[in-house]
């Protein structure tokens, strides 16, 4: 009988170190390769370009290939205990970095039936790596940037979203990752910022047309999804036309309030004087924005602010009933309490009675609990909505100070990016 050999892989941008690799393991048996899942694959890198589906349709079709197997986790022992291969082959590049842990396991957990791993010489001159980066300086697409934002909800356990108000800030987001592969999964626009930032008060006065302006600038050089604030989104009419502009821009989602009138920011509760929408009014206009809606993948999360506005729990759950039932593929829950008992309080009543529609949070004031233990409450997405501004700000501040009171830029400059750093901040500059 023919040797079981099994290579775990996630095939997203197949080249010839992958065609290597299976025709090497090809010459010891037969090949299973175990796919990873996109949650696989999210949960020590990037999501793949390609879905599961896609990438198993491609690997299925691969010279050598006998059999598809999905890989649920990075881990490989499950499916190695269940299959107990002859042979694990992978490139001998897992020796150091992220996957050693993965690596030791596979040999202790194929010892137990005599397996044994093979590990192909990396294929010099080219890698997954490489590919990810010119990935990146080429671009992406209104359509694929879109469609990431649902399959990033469907593969993390918590999806990290941050405030970006224009393209520098956009491109800290995009590129900052952390040991461990830990990085923001997705950009905020924000109406709060986005106002600021032009010198105007948050009460929806810069027009969308103007905020797809800035989101434009930001998508030139991003390739990460995005979820647009809309404020309450203004009436019906109005809101079709939006949904239409920002679905057409490659934005994945826009969340709309349920309040009425001229909108004031949400985290001045009631101090100052904000009305709630009509159930019946809101859900119609969730109902039209669904309606206008062209692609599958766009989605629109409705925001309650029962919570702000002190109308209690149970409007709150009932808000969030009604407006799952007229369409929202999605529920953003606000709350301005430093604590985040009532959030949680939500999570585990809506979790009750709805398992699957994605709660949104944003945790501006509840700042001590984690992504990660509001992900374990059942939330799927939080959003730093307003930190790199409130991060620009005071710094700008305090060196225009500093000019001043000195008559020159000599005492400011310890805190600066050096004149070095900032001609090598972008590349190209020279
Ligand atoms: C924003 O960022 O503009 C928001 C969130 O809508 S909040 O400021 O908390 O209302
Ligand atoms: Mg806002």
């Amino acid at each position: 009988m023919a040797k079981k050999v099994y290579v775990g892989m996630s095939a997203d941008l197949l080249h010839p170190g992958h065609m290597n690799i299976i025709k090497e393991a090809a010459k010891l048996g037969e090949v299973t390769v175990g796919l990873l899942t996109d949650s696989a694959i999210a949960s020590y890198k990037r999501l793949p370009y390609m879905n599961y589906e896609q990438r198993k349709a491609v690997v299925e079709n691969v010279k050598g290939v006998v059999n598809v197997i999905p890989q649920e986790q990075l881990d490989y022992r499950p499916n190695l205990e269940g299959f107990k291969p002859d042979f694990v082959v992978h490139g001998d590049d897992w020796k150091e970095g992220v996957q050693q842990k993965t690596r030791k396991e596979v040999i202790q957990t194929l010892e137990q039936w005599g397996g044994k791993l093979v590990e192909i010489p990396y294929t010099e001159g080219i890698s997954s790596t490489q590919i990810n980066k010119s990935l990146k300086d080429i671009g992406t697409t209104p359509d694929i940037r879109r469609t990431r934002l649902r399959r990033l909800i469907g593969a993390k356990p918590i999806v990290r979203i941050l405030e970006a108000h224009n393209s520098l800030s956009g491109l800290i987001i995009e590129s900052l990752k952390l040991d461990g592969g830990i990085e923001f999964d997705g950009m905020w626009s924000s109406s709060l910022t986005d106002s600021t930032s032009k010198g105007k008060p948050d009460i929806e006065a810069v027009d969308v047309s103007t905020r797809i302006d800035t989101i434009n600038e930001i998508f030139e050089v991003t390739t990460k999804p995005m979820i647009y604030d809309a404020d309450t989104g203004g009436i019906s009419e109005h809101f079709a036309f939006t949904v239409r502009t920002l679905e057409r821009t490659g934005i994945s989602a826009v969340i709309i309030e349920d309040k009425t009138g001229l909108k004031k920011n949400s985290l001045f509760g009631t101090e100052v004087e904000q009305t709630q929408d009509t159930i019946e009014n809101f859900s119609e206009k969730i109902r039209v924005g669904k309606k206008a809606q062209i692609t599958e993948d766009f989605m629109i999360i409705a925001r309650i602010e029962s919570l702000i506005l002190e109308k209690g729990m149970e409007d709150a759950i009932s808000r969030a009933k009604a407006f799952v039932d007229a369409g929202a593929d999605g529920i953003m829950i606000h709350s301005r309490r430093k604590n985040p008992a009532e959030i949680i309080e939500f999570c585990n009543k809506f979790r009750s009675f709805n398992s699957s529609t994605p709660v949104i949070v944003v945790p501006t004031s509840f700042n001590e609990i984690t992504a990660k233990e509001l992900g374990e409450a059942g939330v799927n997405v939080v959003i730093y909505a307003n930190h790199m501004l409130r991060a620009a700000y005071p710094g700008m501040m305090k060196t225009a100070k500093s000019i001043l009171e000195n008559d020159r830029s000599h005492e400011a400059e310890k805190d600066l990016l050096s004149i070095k750093e900032i001609l090598e901040l972008i590349p190209g500059t020279k």
